[in-house]
């Protein structure tokens, strides 16, 4: 027993209308209603999450956003602030998907003032890092995986970053249906827990979440999650649907 309990979490992007997510979140609930022993989040669109916060008010499944602008408020049209997701119900953010940086110039320094900016506000990031294909073809995955984690995290002490969750996400995995082997995952997860090890603390590494993700699915996530340091899934596409997002949630069963 490592004493981290599994998070599932589902992403869902950019999909689902403010009712559809609401049906949706109704229908999760009731169908996980009697999960024990792992934690469950969802990501909906920003424009879902104040009627999705009020579906879950009573229910343990917490509600996170898929991104954040790090100023409190201000002159920046389109953008979104960590107190303004706390306000509309959020406990959770996820940060630095490969998607904001693959396609919205997403880099380390801005992922690492948005932890920033989601820590001062009370939320959990949900910290994305991952290679691309090219660069695990080239060798590169721990170096890449290492420059994403240090510039990530730079400048915090293990206190500030206490709930921190981090999510591995080869990008070449993110919705191809091609998912990284289970000793793929474990070995780049091993990597980054001992790389929080020498960054900050042994306590520290041992009590943060890695999630794995990319192209999760009902047939897959029981043998990732039996890695040692595998601590839960990143869910894209598997996570839009209920009744399948459900079975991830009981991938013990
Ligand atoms: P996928 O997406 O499960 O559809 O591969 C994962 C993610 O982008 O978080």
């Amino acid at each position: 027993m490592n004493g981290r309990t599994p998070l599932i979490a589902g992403n869902w992007k950019m999909h689902k209308m403010g009712s559809q997510a609401v049906e949706a979140a109704n229908q999760l609930k009731r169908l996980i209603e009697k999960a024990t022993d792992v934690e469950v989040m969802i990501a909906p669109t920003y424009t879902a999450l104040y009627q999705v916060a009020q579906v879950l008010k009573d229910s343990t499944i917490a509600l996170g956003a898929q991104n954040l602008y790090w100023e409190k408020q201000g002159a920046f049209t389109g953008e979104i602030s960590s107190e303004m997701l706390v306000d509309a119900g959020c406990s959770h953010v996820i940060i630095g998907h490969s998607e904001r940086r693959q396609f919205f110039g997403e880099t380390d320094a801005s992922v690492n003032l948005k932890i920033q900016a989601a820590l001062a506000a009370g939320l959990i990031p949900v910290f994305c890092i991952g290679e691309t294909e090219a660069q695990r073809e080239a060798g590169e995955t721990f170096s890449v995986l290492d420059k994403q984690v240090r510039d990530g995290l730079k400048g915090f002490s293990f206190e500030d970053l206490s709930g921190l969750v981090v999510a591995y996400e080869p990008v070449w995995a993110i919705g191809t249906g091609k998912t990284a082997t289970r000793e793929q995952a474990q070995k780049v997860h091993q990597f980054i827990r001992s790389l929080l090890e020498t960054l900050f603390d042994k306590p520290f590494a041992g009590s943060v979440r890695i999630l794995y993700g990319g192209s999760v699915k009902p047939d897959n996530v029981r043998a990732l999650m039996e890695m040692p340091d595998v601590d839960g899934a990143l869910v894209g596409g598997a996570s839009l649907d209920p009744e399948t997002f459900s079975k991830l949630v009981f991938f013990n069963l």
